[in-house]
Formats: C-alpha cells, structure tokens, sequence
C-alpha cells in the first residue's frame, strides 16, 4: 500500500515571505514542497497551449529554500521544454525530486538515468490531453513517480478536470506500487475521487495556502488517501 503524501503547491504561496510560507506547510503536516517551475519563453507544446501562461520559479529560489529549511523535500515540476537542460541545476539547488513532461522529450529513458546519476527521484508528467497509454511499460517501472495533470498546466486556482480522473485508475493498475501524483484544482471537494481512482500524492495549491486552518485541509487530504 502507497502512503499518503500531501504536497502543497508553492505557486500559491506569498512570495514575499516564501521561507515563512514553506515551514508553516511543514508544521501543517506536509510532507513534500511541490516548487512548480513554468518558464514564458520556453514554447514548450503542452498540446492546446504552445506557451506556459507564466513565469515562476526556478534553480536559485530552489536554493534559498533549501539554504532556510534543509531537510525540505522539494517536489520540483519542470513545465518546460528541453527538460533535459535543467537536471544538473535543480539537482545542484536541492532538488529531491525532478518531475519533467513526457511531451516535453524525445528520450524519457535517458533522461530518468540523468536525474538519478543525479541522486534526484524521477517523476513522469502528462498532461490532460496526453493517454495514460503513452506512459510505457519501461517509462513507468523506471520513474519513481508518475503525475496526472487534472488541469492544463500553467497556474493555480483552475477547475478540476473530472475526465483525467480514470488516468490515474488506469495508471494505478500497471504500476500498483508507484507513487501516483495529481495536481490542479485538487482539495476538499475534490479528493475522493482522486483517492479512489489510487492516487497517493496529493499536489494543491489554493485549497490549501488560501485555507484559515491549512493544516485542517492537509490532515484531511491525508485522511482521504489513507481510508
Ligand atoms: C499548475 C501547477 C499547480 C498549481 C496547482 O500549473 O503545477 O501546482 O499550482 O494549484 P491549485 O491547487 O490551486 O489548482
């Protein structure tokens, strides 16, 4: 049995107080830090949109949050192109955890050898209108995480789209003991079927960081995925 893991997404933190931000998610209970990486200028084809609607952050914030909180586990999703490129610097900023598309390369093997030379856990990405068929059996016995986008990636705070949902059931079946990631529009309402179809990494943004009480919300996450 996968364990729950509850990843807060960073993007919807204040950045102006972002080492602040990232221990009050701690001492809420998460146990990862989903630092989403978008870049405007990296056209990358995330099939409807050719460009990422935004720029967020990337190598040298990683390492300040790492400099302030080093245990943190920082569950890094590069929304970007040539993922290749940018292994060594994550890695190098404190990366525990390099998360690439599976749109965004050509050689997904090759590039899951890299992050782990690089001591990095791998994650798999598709986004919404990519199959779940397109993870092959190599791609995902070798990945140690795989994540299903449940919205078109780019920003925080869109709707949960219900149809990637049976993605993960899918996903779930040919790789019982993989970690299984969602992300985008995930929280409250939304996790029972997240948690029924087997997924067990929990990525949410404004549910949690726009809560009164975010570790209410990360408790209960967890308690959804563990019953
Ligand atoms: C989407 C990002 C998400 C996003 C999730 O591009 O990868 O992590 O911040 O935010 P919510 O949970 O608000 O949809």
């Amino acid at each position: 049995m996968v364990k729950a893991i509850i990843s807060p997404s960073v993007l919807a933190s204040d950045f102006g107080n972002l080492s602040a931000e990232c221990r009050r998610m701690i001492k809420g209970g998460a146990e990862w830090l989903h630092m989403a990486s978008h870049r405007i200028m990296t056209k990358l084809t995330l099939n409807r949109s050719h460009f990422v609607p935004n720029i967020t952050m990337g190598a040298p914030i990683l390492t300040c949050v790492r400099k302030g909180i080093p245990d943190i586990f920082m569950d890094c999703h590069m929304m970007v192109a040539q993922p290749e490129k940018w292994v060594n610097d994550i890695a190098d900023a404190g990366g525990a955890l390099y998360c690439f598309h599976l749109e965004a390369t050509s050689d997904p093997i090759s590039l899951i050898k890299a992050i782990h030379d690089r001591n990095m856990k791998a994650g798999v990405a598709i986004s919404p209108d990519t199959p779940s068929t397109a993870v092959t059996d190599e791609v995902g016995e070798k990945a140690d995480m795989l994540l299903v986008m449940t919205v078109y990636p780019g920003r925080g705070g869109q709707k949960f789209l219900d149809r990637c949902v049976p993605k993960v059931a899918e996903l779930r079946a040919r790789f019982p003991q993989k970690d299984i990631e969602v992300d985008g529009g995930v929280g409250p309402k939304t996790i029972d079927v997240c948690a029924d179809a087997g997924s067990n990494v929990i990525v949410a943004g404004t549910a949690i960081f726009n809560a009164p009480n975010p570790e209410e919300v990360i408790q209960f996450l967890k308690d959804t995925v563990n019953t």
